[in-house]
């Protein structure tokens, strides 16, 4: 079989693969990124490249008959998810271990393609505590502004949130968690909120305001696609590959060799080929690095791995939960899918929260105020390889989310009971008033310091390197990508310095 060879492989194209190669690729490296999903730019029949959460079509999800959005149910009904057709490489992934279903990205920019955009950077205590071995005063001075400069993070006028029904549900949240004696934050994002205001007033055509978000945006997001992987492109020097998956790596005398599987939009496999490199990145996610990494380990292809390798993993303490407001507290009919406040508790001894105060745009008046809360939980998940199915599992108890759960309860019991009401229970199925069976913000699996070094070196190998959400420990207190966007330029700066010097 005939091998192309490339300086540098990087697998991914999410934010720590958009770093890096964005990097390498100024530095002049000849640089090839692997991404799984689709490059998400031609309309579909509608002249649109997504589709939107209230109508929602084969574009919607990764290879499912269905919708798997978080709500199951409204009003006890279901009618939030719909069936889609035929499975086909769509933007939005749900892989769903025991106990645990999180949600991925698939597509030229990862999960910059389906988030809220939501671009907090972390307390810098709480960084410390979780990376203790990193230089926060050199994060803090340096590597933080540098992602918010690059991602296109900004925040919205303070006299548009006040006044615009787009966000009446945030306030109407605010002003109850005012009430039950909390701060609240505003958070800033990677929207542009000057577009929203120009289509609340129609002079450009609806995203946030037409429901679009986890499935994408066609306008408004500065997705990785337009920042950091179009400078890239723009180096001359690095190439992305769409709709491959990287099945799996070894080691031979040149370097690495990746084995490739190229797919077509319906998910058939076209073919397979070899690619080899000298240095070679990982920025798959915290579950697809994480599955890389553990397959080459215990199928004895890379045996050097640590045992850390399928550690740590965490689900950034994700709880979703919702809160049915009196008749005379309306969120609003129309509501912006772009979240831009918080309930800031971080700073509570036993029950530390950061709860986003999240939209339910569905076109109608619910009097729901729905949240996602982000706790300090200490649980841990592990993955290991099931070589029947040649997949990592994740080990996530039933009851490793109470932690998440009874944090979140404390906060909006006490919001619920200052403002006299009760949670919705007809949203999560079953019954419940707290979702935490699911996640947005999968971190860790290959943690700094443990299954790498300070940098992302992954340890008993050379030239291998991690470079994305599996490096953090499984929880950093606020939403995580401008976390991970500036530990992958701290950590690309060292090796393009020490490991890479031409
Ligand atoms: P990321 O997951 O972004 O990218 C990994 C890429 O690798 C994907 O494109 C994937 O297809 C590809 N890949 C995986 N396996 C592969 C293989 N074997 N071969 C080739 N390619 C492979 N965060 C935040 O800070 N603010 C927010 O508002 C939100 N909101 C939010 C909403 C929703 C719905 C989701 C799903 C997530 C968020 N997040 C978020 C989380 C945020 O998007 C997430 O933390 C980052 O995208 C993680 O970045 P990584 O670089 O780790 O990988």
């Amino acid at each position: 079989q005939k091998r192309t060879f490339v300086p540098a492989v990087v697998v991914g194209t999410g934010y720590g693969s958009a770093v890096t190669a964005l990097r390498l690729g100024e530095a002049g490296i000849t640089t090839t990124m692997l991404e799984l999903g689709q490059l998400w730019n031609k309309p579909g029949k509608d002249g649109k490249i997504f589709c939107s959460t209230l109508n929602p079509d084969s574009r919607s999800m990764w290879f499912s008959r269905r919708t798997k959005a978080p709500l199951d149910t409204f009003l006890w009904l279901d009618v939030v998810n719909r069936d889609i057709g035929t499975p086909y490489a769509g933007v939005l992934d749900r892989i769903d271990f025991p106990n645990m279903g999180v949600y991925v990205g698939r597509g030229v920019g990862g999960g910059s393609l389906v988030n809220g955009g939501m671009a907090p950077t972390p307390k810098r205590a709480y960084f410390e505590k979780m990376l203790p071995r990193v230089d926060a005063d050199q994060m803090y001075r340096r590597y933080f502004p540098l992602a918010n400069k690059m991602l296109g993070v900004n925040t919205i006028d303070p006299r548009y949130l006040e006044q615009t029904p787009v966000y009446r549900y945030a306030r109407v949240s605010r002003r109850h968690a005012h009430q039950a004696g909390f701060k609240t934050t505003v958070i800033p994002n990677v929207y542009d909120f000057r577009y929203l205001q120009r289509e609340e007033r129609n002079q450009v055509p609806r995203s946030a305001l037409a429901g679009e978000v986890i499935y994408g945006n066609n306008h408004g997001k500065q997705s990785l696609d337009k920042t950091y992987l179009a400078d890239a492109v723009g180096t001359g020097k690095v190439t992305i590959q769409t709709l491959t998956r990287v099945t799996a790596i070894r080691q031979d005398k040149t370097g690495y060799v990746l084995t490739l599987e190229k797919i077509d939009a319906s998910g058939n496999v076209l073919r397979r080929s070899e690619l080899g490199c000298e240095h070679l990145f990982l920025g798959a996610g915290s579950v697809g690095t994480t599955e890389l990494l553990l397959r080459a380990r215990e199928t004895d292809a890379l045996p050097n791995l640590s045992a850390a390798i399928g550690t740590g993993w965490g689900s950034n303490g994700n709880v979703m939960t919702s809160r049915a407001n009196h008749l005379w507290d309306p969120t609003g009919f129309l509501q912006s899918t772009i979240p831009t406040l918080a309930i800031d508790n971080w700073n509570d001894p036993i029950h530390p929260a950061f709860a986003e105060i999240a939209p339910l745009p569905i076109g109608i008046e619910t009097w729901a105020s729905l949240y996602l809360a982000i706790t300090a939980s200490p649980e841990r998940g592990r993955f290991s390889y099931n070589a029947s199915t040649d997949r990592a599992e994740l080990h996530w108890g039933a009851t490793q989310s109470n932690p998440s759960i009874a944090t979140a309860r404390a906060l909006f019991d006490r919001i619920n009971r200052a403002i006299g009401t009760t949670y919705r229970h007809d949203l999560f199925g079953g019954n419940r008033e707290f979702a935490a069976d699911f996640c947005y913000h999968p971190l860790g699996g290959c943690v700094l310091g443990k299954a790498t070094d300070d940098y992302g070196r992954v340890r008993g190998y050379r030239n291998l390197y991690v470079t994305d959400g599996s490096l953090i420990p499984g929880s950093i207190g606020v939403n995580p990508f401008v976390t991970i966007t500036a530990l992958a330029e701290r950590n690309i700066a060292r090796v393009l310095a020490t490991d890479l010097r031409t």
